[in-house]
């Protein structure tokens, strides 16, 4: 049995990384799936991809920096399917730099692509959502959201927000059978399918994982995306009917230890 049959999924930051992972793998239960990205090039490529395994998929550009944007979006994804199950809200991007230097630019658009972003696509496709009678918003977090990475600034203050938006949003939007939960991912480097995993791809790009996060790590090696879109796909679908407002840590066992004890 399809875990997703019959189900319409949204999925934002669809075009490659988890998103693109989490587009085949909610296809392959079932779902058809409309992928937002701000990338078309990449976007139509995951759908292309879907439909060419059978599944259903739509793209719809958008850049999530951009609330007029979110309106279309949501707009054309309710013209798309008038319920809507599923809510991923995966895209992100991250600068690193040094306190001192952060442009108040740089600093906004990661607010409003990493936290912004997930409130107002909630906010706006809650008519097809409430529709569903039992649907699921995942937001994606990270582990530099809950200690901080200095590298990171921006990228950490945004995730952070995410993890109490992910347990209000358990509050509120329970009365209408949706629930809201968050994963926080560890470094995911890899992907088992060969998808490219851009985000910083400056740190990421065909490097392994450091010694230093490698020995952090008890599991002692990267994530792949597909295990992120394995933890998507369960909180999306039944098997997680009573898991609401949660963070999952997903992240091989690294801020389970405290820093400097082994
Ligand atoms: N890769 C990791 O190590 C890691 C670690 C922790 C958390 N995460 C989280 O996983 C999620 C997916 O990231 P990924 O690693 O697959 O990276 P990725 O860069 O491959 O995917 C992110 C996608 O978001 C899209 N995007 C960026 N800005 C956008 C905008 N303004 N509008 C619409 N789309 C936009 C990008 O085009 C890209 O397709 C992110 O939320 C990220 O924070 C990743």
């Amino acid at each position: 049995m399809k875990r997703l049959k019959g189900k319409n999924a949204v999925i934002t930051g669809a075009a490659s990384g988890v998103g693109r992972a989490a587009s085949l793998l909610f296809a392959r239960e079932g779902a058809a799936i409309a992928c937002v990205d701000i990338d078309a090039e990449m976007g139509q490529e995951t759908v292309d991809m879907v439909r060419a395994e059978g599944g259903d998929a739509v793209f719809i550009a958008t850049d999530l920096a951009d609330p007029a944007a979110i309106d279309d979006m949501a707009r054309a994804c309710i013209g798309w399917r008038s319920v809507i199950h599923v809510l991923f809200n995966n895209a992100a991007i991250a600068a690193r730099g040094e306190f001192e230097d952060i442009k108040l630019g740089d600093w906004d658009r990661q607010m409003a692509v990493n936290l912004t972003a997930p409130f107002l696509c909630s906010q706006k496709l809650l008519p097809a959502l409430k529709a569903a009678n039992g649907a699921a918003i995942i937001h994606h977090g990270s582990i530099d959201g809950v200690l901080g990475n200095p590298t990171l600034v921006a990228y950490s203050a945004s995730k952070g927000g995410l993890q109490p938006l992910t347990h209000v949003m358990g509050y509120w939007l329970a009365p209408h059978g949706i629930r809201v939960n968050c994963i926080n991912s560890g470094a995911l480097r890899e992907s088992k399918q060969g998808i490219p995993v851009r985000l910083n791809v400056d740190n990421r790009a065909g490097k392994p994982m450091s010694d230093v996060q490698r020995r952090a790590t008890p599991m002692a090696r990267p994530g792949f995306v597909e295990e992120a879109a394995d933890v998507a796909l369960y909180l999306a679908c039944d098997e997680s009917s009573y898991v609401n407002g949660s963070v999952v840590t997903l992240d091989g066992g690294r801020t389970g230890l405290t820093p400097g004890t082994f």
